[in-house]
């Protein structure tokens, strides 16, 4: 198995002689809010389902899908978590030719690796405040037969005009064109901005994870809608239960209280908007460390000094866990990125931050 990600929270707590639960984690990036309560509730009222078989195909829950979006079920898989999807996809779609929009999650690439397919990468400069090229993209996309872009993209948390994918779905239509809208939903207007509707294009998937936005990474589920064609492709590689019993059910009952997560998302929106505004005006009193302007509540942030193994392990001693993106393809060991939560763990990142980098 391939395991690309950064922070190990066991592993933190163990170095430091703790309880796992006294991290502060704020390398994943998922809804600072927790899951919606009502999700907890489901999952407490209905653990007897664990004693049966799901639909094999998790149809119930693909249809609440395609009715909140008002898309054909039949253009729409679940699977365990957008993870699986990408993993697939290489290998499903026979392709040869892999680009990816980068920097960006490492998975693309490792899932490419994973079928013996060695990615080629087109990597925004961070002059440019990460923002992709259309003409750069497009030549390189010419040559590929896939490509993923992810919007709003991890770790940059740039978001893309849809007008760039469209140009680049009609530019080339023989080539499939992933793109994964994992964190979409923490975007005020995501559901303008999302392609799950974009029916006409017969080259286009879209990914869309429910871990992030009802922080419920542990669940494991996700979709992938799109052309008819492609998903016909990926359906093949489906094994039967792909989504546990609980994860049906959560899902089908989010799905069918639409207004429910219409609320949910928008507090969610209001209160990544007002944490990350605190954080913007705070870092004002401290030197060293340059967000990159992003449409994320995970902000990603380049280190003027210091390395990010030598910040990332100062947050550390205070049991604070966030992300060193040496890692990430395209960036380098001056990098950090952060998910902020609530504001009594964010006055704690703020204060360890600040200590960390007035070391030299
Ligand atoms: C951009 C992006 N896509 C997909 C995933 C995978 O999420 P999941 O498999 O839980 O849906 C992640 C996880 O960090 C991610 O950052």
């Amino acid at each position: 198995m391939i395991i690309g990600h950064g922070g190990n929270k066991t592993e933190l707590a163990r170095e430091l002689g703790c309880h796992v639960d006294e991290i502060i984690d704020m390398s994943a990036n998922i809804n600072p809010m927790g899951p919606p309560e009502r999700i907890k509730q489901v999952i407490q009222d209905n653990v007897s389902v664990i004693q049966h078989l799901p639909e094999p195909d998790a149809r119930s829950m693909v249809q609440g899908f395609a009715r909140y979006h008002d898309i054909d079920p039949d253009t729409v898989i679940a699977g365990n978590g957008t993870t699986w999807f990408i993993y697939t996809l290489p290998l499903a779609l026979k392709a040869h030719n892999v680009l990816i929009l980068g920097p960006t999650y490492s998975d693309y690439a490792d899932a490419c690796r994973m079928h013996k397919i060695e990615p080629e990468f087109w990597i925004a400069e961070c002059e440019n405040g990460f923002a992709p090229d259309l003409e750069g993209v497009s030549k390189m996309a010419a040559h590929a037969d896939l490509v993923f872009i992810c919007n709003p993209n991890n770790p940059t948390g740039v978001l893309l005009d849809p007008a760039f994918v469209t140009t680049l779905l009609q530019r080339h239509p023989g080539v499939c064109f992933v793109v994964d809208e994992s964190y979409l939903p923490f975007v005020d207007d995501g559901e303008e901005l999302s392609f799950i509707q974009a029916g006409p294009f017969p080259n286009l998937l879209v990914l869309s994870s429910m871990s992030k936005i009802f922080a419920i990474p542990g669940l494991r589920t996700g979709f992938l809608s799109g052309a008819a064609g492609l998903i016909q492709k990926v359906n093949a590689y489906c094994q039967p239960w792909n989504v546990n019993a609980l994860a049906q059910i959560v899902i089908q009952e989010m799905y069918d209280h639409p207004e429910q997560m219409a609320r949910f998302t928008d507090k969610t929106r209001a209160f990544i908007a007002r944490e990350k505004q605190w954080f913007l005006e705070k870092k004002q009193d401290f030197s060293g460390l340059w967000p990159v302007s992003g449409h994320t509540g995970f902000i990603l942030a380049r280190l003027q000094d210091q390395t990010a193994s030598q910040v990332c392990k100062a947050v550390g001693q205070d049991r604070i866990l966030i992300r060193d993106c040496t890692n990430f393809h395209g960036l380098n060991h001056r990098f950090v990125r952060f998910s902020l939560k609530d504001r009594e763990r964010n006055v704690k990142l703020v204060a360890s931050l600040k200590k960390a980098l007035a070391h030299e």
